[in-house]
């Protein structure tokens, strides 16, 4: 897609640090072409071309106001996992492109990759025939990573996994997450017409909570492929330039082996309410109690039935269905419940980011604020449901948010 037709655009560099990135990047023998949609972050994408080759320029600076993930230090961590992940095998080096920092100032860094001509994978859903074909290719991305990436290796699962991804991933965003709360002085709000416990509070509760910790905690931890696993991070090629159909971008940074099920419930959010939120935004109105009514922007379409369908398609995938075996009994509800807090861990990355985006509300910071809360509240709503119910259904939990 051009930037032309592209319904988001990068925020522009801040005044001060731009000269010093394209005359830094010029030093390196990089020649600048113009800014590339970005992705979920606050991260400036650039097409370059090094001596004829096309590449591709991930700039991050520093700035007030980011969540952990959009820094400096979360992208150095990210080239460092996209080394070992290449390092591991010629199957993961074909995945992942060559990724090398090109260019760095005191609060900014550069990172250049080869620039992969493909359409993300999330693209896939809304096209003619959607389901079929998405469900071709995302078959096909599930087996690829099982084979040569989670299933390569594994270890048994601390006891603290679930504090460690989860809770703490909120708590360590608590302050971001304050200006999505709707009254910071109340533990529970009433959300489309349910009485909910915030999560600040109801996960540091379950965290303290043997029996519920147990039905959430995986037995076993998997190499670490990814770590943020949206399916924009996917690129499919038509062209012959890999050895696989895609190539995989962004991965988090992970040093250790982690819960696979993390990284299938990104895709899943992807698939719910993460890539049509980010366009479309809610509607959110507040009783004069305070109850909240929130309904996304959208019409779900086939998107639902994909969603619903979506842990049955794991199943179907043998590679994929062999590993989240490994990861112990009740996955469907581990994978519920990461799913929630991806929502609400999310509500942070949206207030961080400064692209303009075409929304109904403005792209500005009312936009920023519409989508931050309607996945806070619609997170906090699925959270709720799953911590209270033994065995949820896929779908009808999911129908709670879209
Ligand atoms: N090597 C590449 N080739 C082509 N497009 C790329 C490449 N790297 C990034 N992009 C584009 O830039 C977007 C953002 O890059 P990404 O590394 O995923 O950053 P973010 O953390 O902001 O999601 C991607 O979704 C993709 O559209
Ligand atoms: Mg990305």
């Amino acid at each position: 897609m051009s930037v032309a037709e592209s319904p988001v655009r990068a925020s522009p560099l801040p005044d001060g640090v731009r000269s010093e990135v394209f005359a830094a990047l010029r030093r390196a023998g990089l020649e600048t072409g113009p800014a590339l949609p970005p992705g979920g972050s606050n991260a400036r994408i650039f097409a370059l071309t090094r001596d004829g080759e096309a590449l591709v320029a991930k700039i991050v600076v520093d700035e007030p106001g980011l969540v952990d993930g959009h820094d400096v230090a979360a992208l150095r961590e990210k080239v460092a996992h996209t080394r070992r992940l290449r390092a591991t095998s010629d199957a993961l080096a074909a995945l992942f492109l060559e990724t090398s920092v090109v260019a760095r100032g005191e609060r900014w860094m550069a990172v250049a990759m080869p620039r992969c001509d493909g359409r993300p994978l999330i693209d896939l859903v809304d096209g003619p025939d959607a389901s079929r074909a998405f469900e071709r290719e995302l078959t096909y991305v599930l087996d690829v990573l099982a084979t040569h990436g989670y299933g390569i290796s594994r270890v048994p699962a601390p006891g603290d996994v679930v504090v460690t991804d989860h809770v703490e991933r909120v708590l360590r965003r608590r302050k971001l997450l304050a200006a999505v709360t709707p009254d910071a002085g109340r533990d529970r709000v009433e959300i489309n017409g349910r009485m909910c416990t915030l999560p600040q509070r109801l996960l540091p509760a379950i965290a303290g909570n043997t029996r519920t910790m147990r039905r959430l905690a995986p037995a076993q931890l998997h190499f670490p492929v990814h770590g943020d696993a949206n399916l924009r991070n996917f690129l499919l090629h038509s062209d012959a330039c890999g050895r696989f159909r895609f190539h995989v971008l962004d991965p988090r940074g992970a040093r250790r082996h982690r819960d696979l099920v993390y990284d299938l419930a990104k895709m899943l959010f992807s698939l719910t309410v993460l890539e049509a939120g980010l366009v479309h935004g809610f509607d959110i109105e507040s009783s004069s109690a305070g109850a909240l009514e929130v309904r996304p922007r959208w019409r779900q379409g086939s998107r639902a039935e994909i969603a619903a369908a979506f842990p049955s398609l794991v199943e179907r995938t043998p590679a994929m269905a062999r590993v989240v075996a490994e990861t112990g009994s009740g996955w469907r509800r581990r994978l519920l419940f990461a799913h929630a807090v991806h929502l609400v861990a999310e509500a942070a990355c949206r207030l961080s980011d400064r692209a303009e985006r075409t929304m109904p509300m403005g792209g500005g910071a009312s936009g920023r604020r519409n989508v931050a809360a309607g996945f806070y509240l619609l997170g906090t709503l699925l959270l709720n449901d799953v911590v209270a119910d033994e065995d949820p259904d896929v779908a009808e939990h999911l129908a709670l948010a879209v």
